[in-house]
C-alpha cells in the first residue's frame, strides 16, 4: 500500500511547544460550549492524559533494547517526544481545571500512580504494550474525529484549549502506529492484541461514565441541574464525537489489522500546513 509506505516513512516530530491558557478566555467555568457534561468529559480526558502518557511510554520502554529497526528507534524516540509533550502541556491545563473546581486531581496523585505501577509490573510486557497499542487506536480515532468533523470544529470553547487539542490530535495522528509496530515488530501475537482490544472496548462505556458521573456528582453547581445534566449527557453520547464510535474502535479487532489500513495522511497534511506550515496558526507557541 503507497499510503502505508508513505505514513511511516515520516517520523513523528516533538515539536517543543506552549500555550497560554487564560489569556483570552471568557468562557467561565464550562468552558466548552457552557455545556456541564461535555466541560467535565474535555477535563477528565484532559485529567487521564499525562499519567496515561506516562504509562504508554513506560510500556514501550520495556522493548527499548530490542528495536534494533533504525526506522523504528527514530519513530519511537518521535512518539516519546511527542507524548512527554502532551503531557506537559495538559498538566498546565489541568493546574488551571483543577482551580475552576474540576475534580481532576487524583488522576496525579502518587498513590494512583504508584498502583498503576504496580499493576504494569504484574502484567507481561506484551500485555501492556498491547493496552497502550489498544489506547493509541481510541486517540487515533478520536483524533480524526476532532480533525475531520466541522461540526467538531464548530463547538464554541476558549480557543487556546482549541489550539491544545487539534494539536494533540494531530500529533496522534503522526504517532498512531509506533506502539502497534513496536508491538509486531518484538513478535507480539495478533490474539493477545486482539483480546486486550476486546476487554477494553467492553471497559470504555462503564468506566466512561462512571468516571463522569463521579466528576459531575463533585460538582455542587452541576449537581442541582439533574434535568440540564440528562439533557447534555445525551446529546454528547449521541453527538459527533460519539456517534457511531464503537464500529470505528471495533476495526481494530480484526485479525490482520494495521492502523494505516485507516487513511488520514490527507487530513495530517491538511493539518501539518493549518497548524505548523509557513502562517501555521501555532507557529508562535514553538518554542
Ligand atoms: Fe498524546
Ligand atoms: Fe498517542
Amino acid at each position: 500500500m503507497a499510503s502505508n509506505v508513505a505514513v511511516k516513512s515520516r517520523y513523528p516530530k516533538t515539536r517543543r511547544i506552549r500555550f497560554q491558557f487564560g489569556e483570552n478566555d471568557s468562557s467561565g467555568k464550562y468552558f466548552v460550549n457552557d455545556d456541564m457534561v461535555f466541560s467535565h468529559f474535555v477535563a477528565g480526558l484532559s485529567g487521564g492524559f499525562p499519567p496515561g502518557e506516562e504509562a504508554f511510554i513506560r510500556s514501550v520502554r520495556r522493548f527499548a533494547d530490542q528495536i534494533t529497526d533504525p526506522v523504528l528507534k527514530k519513530r519511537v524516540a518521535g512518539f516519546i517526544g511527542q507524548e512527554s509533550m502532551h503531557g506537559q502541556e495538559h498538566r498546565r491545563l489541568n493546574e488551571r481545571l483543577i482551580d475552576m473546581g474540576y475534580g481532576i486531581e487524583w488522576f496525579d496523585r502518587d498513590s494512583v500512580i504508584q498502583a498503576q505501577k504496580r499493576f504494569e509490573q504484574r502484567i507481561k510486557d506484551h500485555t501492556h504494550l498491547a493496552m497502550t497499542a489498544a489506547a493509541e487506536h481510541y486517540t487515533a480515532v478520536l483524533a480524526q474525529r476532532v480533525l475531520s468533523s466541522d461540526e467538531v470544529q464548530a463547538i464554541p470553547g476558549e480557543p487556546e484549549v482549541w489550539n491544545l487539542l487539534n494539536w494533540h490530535a494531530l500529533e496522534e495522528l503522526e504517532h498512531k502506529s509506533v506502539a502497534f509496530d513496536v508491538y509486531r515488530a518484538t513478535g507480539g501475537s495478533e490474539a493477545r492484541r486482539i483480546a486486550v482490544m476486546a476487554t477494553m472496548i467492553a471497559l470504555t462505556f462503564p468506566f466512561t461514565l462512571s468516571a463522569l458521573a463521579v466528576s459531575v456528582a463533585r460538582d455542587p453547581q452541576a449537581r442541582r441541574q439533574p434535568v440540564r445534566l440528562a439533557r447534555e449527557a445525551y446529546r454528547l453520547f449521541t453527538g459527533p464525537l460519539f456517534k457511531g464510535l464503537m464500529p470505528e474502535l471495533a476495526k481494530y479487532l480484526r485479525p490482520g489489522f494495521h492502523p494505516d489500513d485507516i487513511d488520514t495522511s490527507a487530513l495530517l497534511e491538511r493539518w501539518q500546513a493549518e497548524l505548523f506550515g509557513a502562517d501555521g496558526a501555532l507557529v508562535d507557541h514553538l518554542k
